[in-house]
């Protein structure tokens, strides 16, 4: 069974509502899921994976929270993400998903391959976006 890892940061549940479905997609796919929020994950799990998704707002200025997630992507290399199906999603409001395409840009040059340009929303999940997430979920387990 393909091991799928999801890892998140969340301070009001709009991104945590989507990593559950991306959880929920790549399981409902028949995929071995793993959802962690980013201070239970490690390295090592991500390298352990087949594919993974992480999932963090815009904080900061169109940057990643930077206490938790930003040393967690600090930490991963060519080792964890070489060659491996990626998703990135999260939530924003007043910006324009900046935040996002640095974060894309950043994990193509640690080797990842992503899937799409990373999947954003302002503040709550609507149901399509809720969809998109499960989708996302589905196409990383295939
Ligand atoms: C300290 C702080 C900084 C933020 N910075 C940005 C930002 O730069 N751009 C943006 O679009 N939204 C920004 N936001 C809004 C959050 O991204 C938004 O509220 C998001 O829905 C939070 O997701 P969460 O519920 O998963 O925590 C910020 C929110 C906070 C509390």
């Amino acid at each position: 069974m393909k091991k799928v890892l999801v890892v998140y940061w969340s301070s009001t549940g709009n991104t945590e509502t989507m990593a559950k479905q991306v959880a929920k997609g790549a399981e409902d796919a028949g995929a071995e899921v793993t959802i962690k929020t980013v201070s239970e994950a490690s390295s090592d799990l991500v390298k352990e994976a087949a594919a993974v998704a992480f999932g963090c707002p815009a904080m900061g200025a169109e940057v990643l929270e930077e206490s938790e997630m930003e040393p967690f992507i600090t930490g991963l290399s060519q080792a964890e993400l070489g060659g491996k199906p990626t998703g990135l999603f999260g939530s924003y409001d007043w910006g324009d998903g900046q935040w996002m395409r640095d974060w894309v840009e950043r994990m193509k040059g640690l080797g990842a391959v992503l899937d799409g340009e990373g999947l954003i929303t302002q503040l709550v999940p609507s149901a399509e976006v809720l969809e998109q997430c499960h989708e996302l979920g589905k196409r990383l387990a295939g």
